[in-house]
């Protein structure tokens, strides 16, 4: 069965002081909700008070995670980046990639908000690569 898998960007609605608390909320039911469901991705959240989350498994699984996701209300601003099949996964469990400040990695959100108007993939690829290598960092 191919691999859905969706990227998408957000804007934070979390005050910048509760979002360590929120986070590790949403870290520790996703573990479970997306464990059960054969879900894995990555979650980044920005000094820029940004997300970007990459979800892949199955269609269905997939599409039902990212409606609650969408019903949100500690976020807004959704902006989908991929919504499609892929040919396997980029990443092998569920995990928050990056919490913190790193104009690179706002950059390479923006840059993919962008790009979603524009007939190219670049800027997807640079931001789903830097994703890949934050969840391999030690
Ligand atoms: C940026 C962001 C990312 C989230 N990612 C996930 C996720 O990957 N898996 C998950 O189960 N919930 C995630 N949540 C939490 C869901 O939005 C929701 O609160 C939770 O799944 C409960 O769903 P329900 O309200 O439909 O019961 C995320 C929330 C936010 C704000």
């Amino acid at each position: 069965m191919p691999i859905h898998l969706i990227v998408y960007a957000s804007r934070s609605l979390i005050p910048p002081a509760y979002a360590a608390l929120e986070i590790s909320d949403i870290v520790t039911k996703s573990v479970e909700r997306n464990g059960r469901l054969g879900i894995s991705g990555a979650l980044l959240y920005t000094e820029d008070q940004r997300f970007a989350q990459a979800l892949e498994g199955d269609v269905g699984s997939v599409n039902d995670v990212m409606a609650s996701i969408r019903r949100d209300a500690r976020h807004t601003q959704i902006v989908m980046l991929y919504d499609g099949p892929m040919q396997g996964r980029y990443f092998p469990d569920w995990s928050l990639a990056y919490q913190g400040n790193a104009p690179a990695i706002d950059q390479a959100i923006r840059s993919a908000e962008y790009e979603v108007a524009l007939p190219s993939t670049r800027a997807l690829s640079e931001l789903l690569g830097m994703m890949v290598r934050l969840v391999r960092q030690p």
